[in-house]
């Protein structure tokens, strides 16, 4: 149990990654905000974490709005006195499109929300972290702010350059109030949202090629690292970005592997 006890806000709590940070979290003991623009998926989730409400509870907030952030944060003392970790997960994707057709509507609602979004969350809970001198931000990147989308458009992956920038100068301006921010970069998670919206054979292409662990990532495989980031033992990890993306940024697929086999067997076949 290693955030027992512990109050966490997972925004974007209500499905995907964001409903497998909040159950691991619960499995972990911690109390949860589970909040999300859905209020009726995070009420399910929270409801299967807690039907009783003592331990779970969902809020419904845009974060991409600065009084639902800190509306969420108020609903979120009020009901638990305290908060001790704030799970950035909220994230959203336009239809894939090439710069040149990327609307300017576009553009500023991905922002709004991956990036401006974790901005005001962060704004929202910070004074209550500070005036504890302690606290654990763990904002959900992606690969794509380390390198870029594997099939989506600019702007989800400038979206989340700008989340690890925030990430990285977050952790240096908070250090010395005791708080961590650090980032779990996902590759290709298989959320339902996945299943629905890729063809089957184009997950499998993808994977081929770039995933050398050969599948996408588990929802509670994000939520794994996120509860480590979130507990004591990363006291001293911050400004870090953790990828859970089954050795994607190795840069080396199945496809490598083979052209290794191959040269193993070339190599052999020289040699006798
Ligand atoms: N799915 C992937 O392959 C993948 C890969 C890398 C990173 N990520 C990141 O993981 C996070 C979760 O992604 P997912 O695939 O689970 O997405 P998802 O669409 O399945 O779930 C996102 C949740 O966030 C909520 N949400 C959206 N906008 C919101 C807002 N403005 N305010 C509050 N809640 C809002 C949605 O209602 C939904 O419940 C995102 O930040 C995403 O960028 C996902």
């Amino acid at each position: 149990m290693e955030l027992k006890d512990k109050v966490a806000i997972v925004t974007g709590g209500g499905r995907g990654a964001g409903e497998g940070i909040a159950r691991v979290m619960a499995r972990e003991g911690a109390r949860l905000a589970v909040v999300d623009l859905n209020l009726e998926n995070a009420r399910r989730v929270a409801n299967s974490i807690d039907p009783t409400g003592t331990r779970a509870i969902a809020i419904h907030a845009d974060v991409s709005r600065k009084a639902d952030a800190e509306a969420m944060v108020a609903e979120t003392m009020r009901a638990f006195g305290t908060v001790d970790i704030l799970v950035n997960n909220a994230g959203i994707e336009g239809p894939p499109v090439l710069l040149q057709d990327l609307a300017e509507e576009q553009w500023d609602r991905v922002m709004g929300v991956n990036a401006k979004g974790v901005l005001l969350c962060c704004q929202a809970v910070l004074p209550t972290m500070i005036a504890r001198m302690r606290g654990k931000i763990v904002n959900i990147d992606s690969i794509a702010g380390i390198r870029m989308t594997f099939f989506g458009s600019i702007d989800y992956t400038a979206s989340k350059h700008a989340v690890t920038g925030l990430t990285r100068h977050l952790a240096w301006e908070v250090a010395d109030h005791g708080i961590n921010v650090n980032a779990v970069c996902p590759g290709g998670i298989l959320t339902p949202l996945m299943e629905q919206s890729t063809r089957p054979e184009m997950r499998d292409a993808i994977v081929k090629r770039v995933v050398p662990l050969g599948r996408f990532c588990k929802i509670e495989e994000i939520g794994e690292a996120a509860s480590f980031l979130s507990s004591e033992r990363a006291n001293m990890i911050t400004g870090q970005l953790l990828a859970v993306d089954g050795g994607v940024l190795t840069g080396y697929g199945e496809d490598l592997r083979s052209v290794l086999r191959q040269r193993m067997e070339d190599r052999n076949a020289l040699e006798h």
